[in-house]
C-alpha cells in the first residue's frame, strides 16, 4: 500500500513536472483538468497530514497570509545594473576597453540574450530548493519577496537533476506578459483604478504587494540569466553553457540567446533581433551582450558595485512616428472622467495602424502646447498604449504660434452639457452628472462585460441603440427587457434569434455571485480583487451595506481609498434603490462559501502564539501550518490570543499566558486542532 508521504512525494512530483512542461517549456503534458485533479489530491493530503507540507510543496504557490512589511534581505553579492550602447560604434568602444584589460576577449566570444523588461529578483536557493526571494532594491540590500516569488508560477520550487551549487543565488526578471498587461489594465479601467503605464510598472508593483494572492493573481512570470555562488563552482565554464544549465535545473530561459564568435557577428545578430523584440509578448529592451567565457568575467571584474565590465546592454531607441493630429476629442469615462484623446492621421508604429492615441490630461495638453493641425510625435507606451509625446520639432525649430491659444478643458461636458468639475489636487476634470448618458453607457458597458457580468451579446453598440431607444435608462433595466421583445425586435441589429439569445445571457447572469455584481456595480477603486475580498468577507450584500468604511477597512487587502469609496456609494440613495430593484428582479445577492483551504479553514479567527522548541515541527513549519488553516501568529500573547503553543524551555510567554487565563497547548494539540474539519 502507498503511504500518504509516499503518494504526496509522487503528486508533488507530478504537479511540478507539469508546471515546469507549462511554465518553463510552454509544452503543457497534461490537461488542466488533470492538473487540477493532482493539486486538489495533494491539498486534501496535505491538509490531513501536516506534517507533509513542506515549504516548498507547489500547494504553497497558493500564496500564504499577506505581510505587515517585508523584510530586508542582503545580497551575497551585489545586485548590478548594465551599461548601455545605443549603436554598433559605442559597443566598439566597450570592447576596446575591455581588450586594454584583458586581450583575450576580442575572440572568447560573445552570449546574445534578450534584456527583459521587468523586476530585477534574486532567487536564494540552498540544496537546491527554493529558500528565499528578494528584490533589486539599492543592489546590495532588497526586500524579501519570498511569498510573492512563490506564486510566480515558473519560479522553480525545487531543482530538478543536479551539480547545483549548495547555496546559490539566482538572478532573473520577473515580468508580466503584454496580454496580461492588456488585461489587467482592462479590469482597471472597469473598476475606475488608474491604469498601469506598463508592464514594467505593473510588474514591480505586483512584485511588492503584501498579499501574495494578489500577486498571483496578477500573473507573474521569470525569466533567468544569471549565478551568483560565493565559495562554490558553478558545473559550467561559459555563460552560454550557464544558460543551458539553468534550463535543466528547470529555470525558464529566454530562447532567443546567442553565441556569437566575435563582434563582428554579434552585431550582425543583434541586427536579426531587433526586429523580433517587439513581436515578443513580453517587454523586452536591448540585447544584453556577455563575454562568454565565465573565468574573464572574474578578470574583468566590475566597476564600483554598480556594472560589470562583462556585459553590456544594446539599447535601441522607441519607435516613434510623426503625424498629423486631426483633432483633440474627449471622452467620458465611467467615473465623470473628461478623457481627451487624439485622432491622427492614421499612421504605423511598431507593425500596427494608430489613429487615435491617448493624450493623458488636459493640463499635459496644455504644457505641451498641442494644438489640433499640429505635427505630433506618437509612440506606444509599454509598447501597448498609443500615445501622443508632444509636437514634432521641425527643421527650423518650432514655428512661433500666431495666436497665443491653448486647448484648455471644456466648460461643460460634451455629452450632457453639465458644467464640469475640477477637484482639487486633482489633474482630471470631471463630469458631476451621475446621470449623464455618456457615463451611463460606459457604466452599462462594464456591467455587461466579460470579466463582469459577462452578458454575451451586449456590447458598445447594443447598449447605445437600448439607451437611444429609451428601453433602459440603467442596469437594473435589463432585467427587465424580457417583457419588451416587440420593441427590442423593432431595433435595428435585433433580430429574432440573437434577441433570445440576448435575454437567455441577461437572465443567466442573475446567478453571478456577489463579488462579480460588486465588480459590475463599478464602485470606484473596487477592481475583480478587492470585490471578492468583500464578498468573501461579508457574504451577503445586505451586510456590507450596512458595514461602515472603518468596518470595511479592517479587511486585509482593502486600503482606506476602497472602504471610503464602498461605504460612500452605499451612503448614496440612488444607488441603495439600485441595489434593491437588483434584488427583487431576482440577482444573486450572496458569495457562495469558499473553498476550506481559501478561507476558512479549521484555525479560521484563531490567533496563536508560539514559544519554546516544539518536539518535531520547527517554528516556520508550525507557523505555516496556523496560517494554512485559516489561524494567524503573532509574537505577544494577549487576552486576544486563542492559545499559547508551547514546547520545551518556554519561558516569560508561558508565565503571561497563565497569567491572563490564555490556553497552553502542545505540537500534539495544534495539529489536532489543524487538522480538524471546520
Ligand atoms: S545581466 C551582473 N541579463 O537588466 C548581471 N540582465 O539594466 C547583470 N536584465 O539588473 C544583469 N534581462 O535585471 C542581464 N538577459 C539579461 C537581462 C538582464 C534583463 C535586467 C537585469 C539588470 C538590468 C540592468
Amino acid at each position: 500500500m502507498t503511504t500518504p508521504a509516499a503518494r504526496a512525494a509522487e503528486l508533488w512530483r507530478l504537479i511540478e513536472r507539469a508546471n515546469h512542461a507549462y511554465y518553463a517549456l510552454d509544452r503543457p503534458e497534461i490537461s488542466d483538468a488533470e492538473y487540477d485533479r493532482l493539486f486538489r489530491e495533494l491539498q486534501a493530503l496535505e491538509a490531513a497530514h501536516p506534517e507533509l507540507r513542506t515549504p516548498d510543496s507547489p500547494t504553497g504557490r497558493i500564496g500564504t497570509e499577506p505581510a505587515a512589511a517585508f523584510r530586508k534581505h542582503r545580497h551575497l553579492v551585489p545586485m548590478l545594473s548594465l551599461a548601455n550602447a545605443f549603436n554598433e560604434a559605442e559597443l566598439g568602444e566597450w570592447e576596446e576597453r575591455n581588450a586594454r584589460l584583458v586581450p583575450e576577449v576580442r575572440q572568447a566570444g560573445y552570449t546574445l540574450e534578450v534584456k527583459i523588461d521587468g523586476a530585477a529578483v534574486s532567487l536564494t536557493y540552498a540544496d537546491g530548493l527554493f529558500v528565499t526571494g528578494a528584490t533589486r532594491g539599492n543592489g546590495v540590500e532588497g526586500e524579501d519577496v519570498t511569498a510573492n516569488l512563490r506564486t510566480v508560477l515558473n519560479v522553480p520550487l525545487r531543482l530538478q537533476g543536479g551539480g547545483w551549487p549548495k547555496r546559490m543565488e539566482v538572478r532573473g526578471e520577473v515580468y508580466l506578459s503584454k496580454s496580461r498587461f492588456g488585461k489587467l489594465n482592462e479590469e482597471r479601467a472597469h473598476a475606475g483604478d488608474p491604469p498601469f503605464a506598463n508592464p514594467r510598472n505593473a510588474a514591480a508593483g505586483a512584485l511588492r504587494q503584501l498579499d501574495p494572492k494578489i500577486t498571483r493573481s496578477r500573473g507573474l512570470r521569470i525569466f533567468c540569466f544569471h549565478v551568483e555562488a560565493p565559495g562554490h563552482k558553478l558545473p559550467v565554464a561559459t555563460q552560454h553553457d550557464l544558460l543551458q544549465q539553468l534550463a535543466t535545473w528547470g529555470f525558464p530561459v529566454e530562447h532567443h540567446h546567442k553565441l556569437t564568435p566575435d563582434l563582428a557577428a554579434a552585431n550582425r545578430e543583434i541586427a536579426n533581433l531587433e526586429p523580433l523584440l517587439e513581436h515578443l509578448d513580453y517587454g523586452a529592451d536591448g540585447v544584453v551582450v556577455k563575454v562568454n567565457p565565465l573565468d574573464l568575467h572574474a578578470e574583468l571584474g566590475t566597476i564600483g558595485d554598480r556594472e560589470p565590465r562583462w556585459a553590456i546592454a544594446r539599447k535601441f531607441a522607441p519607435e516613434v512616428r510623426i503625424t498629423r493630429l486631426k483633432e483633440i476629442r474627449v471622452n467620458v469615462g465611467r467615473t465623470g472622467a473628461l478623457n481627451p484623446y487624439a485622432v491622427l492621421e492614421p499612421v504605423e508604429i511598431g507593425g500596427v495602424t494608430v489613429s487615435t492615441a491617448t493624450l493623458h490630461n488636459f493640463e499635459l495638453i496644455a504644457a505641451k502646447d498641442i494644438l489640433p493641425g499640429d505635427l505630433v510625435e506618437v509612440t506606444r507606451a509599454g509598447e501597448v498604449i498609443p500615445q501622443v509625446l508632444g509636437r514634432a520639432p521641425t527643421a527650423h525649430g518650432r514655428p512661433p504660434r500666431k495666436h497665443k491659444k491653448t486647448f484648455g478643458p471644456p466648460k461643460t461636458c460634451p455629452v450632457c452639457g453639465s458644467r464640469v468639475e475640477r477637484p482639487k489636487d486633482e489633474v482630471m476634470v470631471y463630469c458631476p452628472n451621475v446621470s449623464c448618458p455618456g457615463r451611463i453607457l460606459e457604466s452599462i458597458v462594464h456591467f455587461a462585460s466579460r470579466g463582469t457580468m459577462d452578458i454575451r451579446g451586449l456590447g458598445y453598440e447594443r447598449v447605445r441603440s437600448l439607451l437611444e431607444a429609451k428601453l433602459i435608462a440603467d442596469v437594473a433595466d435589463l432585467y427587465d427587457l424580457k417583457n419588451k421583445k416587440l420593441q427590442l425586435l423593432a431595433l435595428e441589429g435585433f433580430a429574432e434569434k440573437s434577441v433570445d439569445q440576448l435575454l437567455a445571457a441577461i437572465e443567466e447572469s442573475k446567478q453571478r455571485p456577489l463579488s462579480t455584481l460588486l465588480f459590475a456595480l463599478g464602485i470606484r477603486h473596487v477592481g475583480a480583487e478587492g470585490a471578492r475580498l468583500l464578498a468573501r468577507h461579508f457574504g451577503r450584500m445586505e451586510r456590507l451595506q450596512k458595514a461602515t468604511a472603518a468596518e470595511i477597512g479592517q479587511i486585509r487587502g482593502i486600503g482606506p481609498a476602497i472602504a471610503e469609496a464602498v461605504a460612500g456609494f452605499f451612503a448614496e440613495p440612488r444607488n441603495r434603490k439600485l441595489v434593491e430593484r437588483l434584488e427583487a428582479l431576482g440577482l444573486n445577492m450572496r458569495e457562495p462559501k469558499a473553498a476550506p483551504d481559501e478561507a476558512g479553514g479549521p484555525l479560521a479567527g484563531q490567533t496563536y502564539v508560539i514559544t519554546g522548541t516544539l518536539p518535531t515541527l520547527s517554528r516556520a513549519r508550525a507557523s505555516e501550518l496556523i496560517e494554512a488553516a485559516g489561524g494567524h501568529v503573532t509574537d505577544g500573547v494577549s487576552k486576544k490570543t486563542t492559545a499559547l503553543v508551547a514546547g520545551a524551555d518556554a519561558g516569560s510567554k508561558l508565565e503571561k499566558a497563565k497569567a491572563l487565563g490564555v490556553p497552553v497547548i502542545d505540537e500534539a494539540e495544534l495539529l489536532r486542532r489543524a487538522q480538524a474539519q471546520p
